[in-house]
């Protein structure tokens, strides 16, 4: 495919070869930091919504890579003048653009921009859609850690209707052959998530209990139209990931989040700085594995030059 729009049109053998490729990409990162695997190829990134990890890791990426890479700062550029999104978009890929990163509020603008333009489009997160450069870094933080992923129990925990997150490992752990358990408050989990082949659980003790990963989220409140309820002091009581709580899980399980954390919110503080915590492990993956989706796409738009 010329784009990377979300995990849920991948197979399983796409996320593979693209957790095999950043495999190799890490050795990059740990090494010289150079390469010239995307000479001659030029990376914008261009995001409608804040961000620091996504961003920025693209851009270490393009660069240890050897690419061109340019920033549009939205908040300054022609978007406030009322440029459309197309515009916009089309306006970089005239300066040459081969890949075109970007990140918007509105689930599916990654997808529209990627039906007008020849440059590849990757998904830097899409409203409540998907963020799949996010599930492929937890993925390869979970393969570092766990043998294998069939039969791996992983809950994801908290704010799950808003989270594209969620929806992005989701898809690619049941591809994998995980077994995925959410937990959260009905107001932020409807029970309709059981019909996608997941397990529900609104008692965080029963989800937690025996599983080998624990996932927090972030509480997104920018999304929450009529403030969170149930409220954070409640949400803290009943669904904050804590070390008690994590004793639940098995003895060897790993701690995730895909950051930015609401500390003592969402998970406590303690817990987010314990040795089963692998938040800062999955911030360098974001690096190789965003290198690893560059690489291969730019060696694809090669293979079909004339059909892009
Ligand atoms: N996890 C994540 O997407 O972080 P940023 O919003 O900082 O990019």
């Amino acid at each position: 495919k010329k784009d990377v729009l979300g995990i849920r049109d991948m197979s399983k053998e796409d996320l593979i070869e693209i957790l095999d490729t950043a495999k190799e990409m890490k050795k990059i990162i740990e090494g010289e930091k150079i390469s010239d695997i995307l000479k001659g190829k030029t990376i914008i990134t261009i995001f409608f919504e804040p961000s620091t990890r996504t961003r920025l890791s693209f851009e270490m990426a393009a660069k240890y890579l050897g690419a061109h890479f340019g920033n549009i700062e939205t908040k300054t550029s022609s978007v406030v003048k009322g440029e459309s999104l197309i515009d916009t978009v089309r306006t970089v890929e005239r300066m040459k653009a081969d890949v075109i990163i970007t990140r918007h509020n509105m689930s599916g603008a990654p997808h529209l921009m990627a039906k007008y333009l020849n440059a590849s489009i990757i998904n830097a997160g899409d409203g409540l859609n998907e963020h799949p450069t996010q599930a492929l870094l937890d993925l390869m933080t979970i393969g570092e850690k766990k043998e294998s992923f069939k039969g791996l129990k992983v809950v994801i925990i908290g704010d799950i209707v808003h989270s594209r997150v969620a929806r992005s490992n989701m898809w690619g752990l049941l591809k994998l052959g995980a077994e995925v358990r959410l937990a959260g408050p009905a107001t932020l989990l409807p029970k309709t998530f059981e019909k996608l082949g997941v397990k529900v659980y609104y008692d965080i003790n029963k989800a937690i209990n025996g599983v080998d990963v624990v996932m927090g989220l972030r509480i997104q409140l920018e999304r929450q139209k009529s403030g969170l309820f149930p409220s954070k002091d409640e949400f803290v009581r009943y669904f904050g990931i804590t070390s008690e709580r994590m004793r639940l899980a098995k003895k060897d399980a790993i701690l995730m989040h895909p950051g930015p954390i609401n500390r003592n919110v969402e998970i406590s503080s303690e817990a987010a700085n314990s040795g089963y915590s692998v938040i800062e492990e999955q911030v360098t993956n974001g690096v190789a594995v965003r290198m690893a989706l560059l690489k291969l796409l730019c060696e694809r738009r090669k293979n079909n030059e004339n059909n892009y």
